[in-house]
């Protein structure tokens, strides 16, 4: 196959949703759609169980399974298919944000019954603001939930979608018969068993016909026919184009877990669904056609082994093919490194790769090389843009809780920050470190992670920030920035990068403080050029 061939096949995506939407019962069934696994359980056990929110060894656990979870691969009608695993915990959901920047589209599963739910919202924003091609998927039909057209109004007013529906729902819960396919023009019938799935497929290209009556009843006919009238008037057209630029949005009804609407799901996924897609640099558009490697780390996962402190970046290929044991260049630390053992991801397991394409997700071992967001090229020096950090909803001090310890925990702290586990402020004024979590959850998991894997203790302390915000003066030596970093001495700080940062305490400090000093820009992420 050619190059340009294996380019074009491959389809890197990711789902997401509100925990409990039905996002690992979707993945799995896809997954045995491609042959991928043989039965249905193997990727249950890649969720923090409920009720264990607290307890940091689940989150151990889950995190020693998550390797083999992270990239799914299996190939589907002569596609390559790589799904992300997206972590639905929202304590997690930076490591969500930054594995949407290595995805070229992503399914979105909502909860027939509960809409669209809060954590839903934050990831489709996500996806919005980088123009990433959306499919949502309605799941749990087989239960009593919203009409379908409040849904997709829901769907509208809150994600801000503009949606098309490409399948719809004859009937539901208790009532439900089946799904009209619009996509396919054919009508499927819902058996309620897991295990035959899809009792019937009827091609139906002309509802107006009689037969539909004899198929499905009188009363539901009319009501389908009322319905997809409606669909014609209300929604746009499908068109290929304007899903592909995120400006329109197709909706499919289903049920996974009865593995019902997924194959239709799929189908259109893989005949509509982008290759991956040219990516920005902070100097130019890199096309995944260019011969010349290129590609980015998204994700770092360090060992479960304390012993050995060697990690797993995951790196998403953007252009031309990478290599085995050839020498690619480290960006942000100028020197060139090889690859012995290039891991590729399947559904269960991970190999030894000697080529990968764009698109492809490359597991390297990494002895602490990688931050996430390294660039590596053949040489070109750029880097990628779109791993930005959002602003944490946790502040706390870390102290050192063991003076004898004192090296290892900077070096815990260095590496778990590279690894994107939280945010590391230090303090202009004192060289204290103030650490920053999107959730609770991680204050546990760094404590227990210092202990276990570098020997460090630490304590915490609350520090009262609401809101860490990104500076940017007009100009660097003005008076008006001069003056602001005077009066705001105590609150600022340098992130990981260096970046100067403002810790507001309150939404109406960072209105005064912009009123006040109108030429220093305040953001809420750390990318804003
Ligand atoms: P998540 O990854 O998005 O968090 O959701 P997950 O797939 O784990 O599904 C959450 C729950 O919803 C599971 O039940 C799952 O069986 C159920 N579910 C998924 N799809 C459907 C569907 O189409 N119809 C119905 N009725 N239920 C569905 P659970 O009881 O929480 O877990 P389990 O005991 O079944 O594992």
């Amino acid at each position: 196959m050619s190059f340009l061939e294996e380019i074009q096949r491959r389809r890197t995506f990711g789902i997401i949703s509100h925990p409990d939407a039905g996002k690992t019962t979707l993945t799995e069934k896809l997954l045995l759609f491609g042959g991928a696994i043989q039965e249905a359980g193997a990727v249950k056990n890649n969720k923090i169980k409920k009720g264990a929110t607290s307890d940091f060894m689940e989150i151990e656990r889950q995190r020693g399974i998550s390797v083999s979870t992270s990239v799914l691969a299996f190939n589907y009608k002569e596609k390559k298919i790589n799904i992300l695993d997206t972590p639905g915990h929202k304590d997690f959901a930076e490591d969500t944000f930054r594995t949407l920047t290595a995805v070229d589209s992503v399914i979105v599963v909502i909860d027939v019954a509960k809409g669209v739910e809060e954590q839903t919202e934050k990831l489709v924003s996500v996806c919005r603001m980088r123009n990433i091609p959306i499919i949502v998927f309605i799941n749990k039909l087989d239960r009593e939930g919203k009409d379908a057209f409040d849904l997709m109004d829901e769907v509208e007013q809150k994600l801000g979608l503009t949606v098309t529906p490409l399948s719809f729902p004859i009937g539901m819960g208790y009532d439900f018969q089946g799904i009209y396919n619009l996509w396919e023009q054919n009508i499927n019938l819902f058996s309620g068993d897991s295990r035959k799935n899809i009792e019937e497929t009827i091609a139906f290209s002309d509802v107006q016909s009689p037969e539909l009556e004899q198929i499905i009843g009188q009363k539901p006919a009319d009501k389908l026919r009322e319905e997809l009238e409606l669909i014609d008037e209300v929604y746009p057209k499908f068109n290929q184009q304007d899903y592909l630029d995120g400006k329109l949005q197709p909706v499919f009804f289903g049920s996974a877990l009865n593995n019902f609407g997924v194959r239709e799901l799929l189908d259109c996924f893989v005949a509509i669904a982008p290759s991956p897609r040219p990516k920005d640099s902070e100097t130019r558009l890199v096309d995944p056609k260019e011969e010349k490697m290129s590609g980015f780390v998204f994700k770092i996962h360090a060992n479960m082994d304390p012993k050995h402190r060697d990690r797993l970046a995951f790196i998403k290929i953007v252009s031309g093919t990478f290599e085995r044991n050839k020498p690619y260049f480290h960006v942000r630390q100028k020197k060139n490194l090889k690859f012995s053992s290039p891991n590729a991801f399947f559904a269960e397991k991970k190999e030894i790769v000697d080529v990968s394409y764009p698109g492809d997700i490359v597991g390297l071992h990494d002895t602490g090389n990688f931050k996430i967001g390294d660039t590596l090229t053949e040489g070109e020096v750029m880097s990628f843009k779109g791993i930005p950090s959002f602003s944490p909803e946790h502040f706390r001090y870390i102290n050192n809780a063991d003076p004898l310890k004192a090296k290892q925990l900077d070096k815990g702290i260095d590496q778990l920050m590279d690894e994107g586990v939280a945010q590391l402020f230090t303090l202009e004024m004192n060289n204290r470190k103030v650490i920053g979590t999107v959730g609770a959850l991680q204050y546990e998991v760094i404590q227990y992670r210092l202990e276990h894997e570098y020997g460090a203790k630490c304590s915490y302390e609350n520090f009262p920030v609401h809101k860490a915000c990104w500076v940017k003066p007009d100009d660097a030596k003005s008076e008006e920035f001069k003056e602001f970093k005077r009066i705001k001495q105590k609150f600022l700080a340098h992130d990981k990068y260096g970046q100067l940062v403002f810790l507001a305490d309150s939404d109406f400090t960072i209105q005064m403080t912009q009123s006040k000093f109108p030429t220093v820009k305040l953001f809420f992420t750390s990318e804003f050029d």
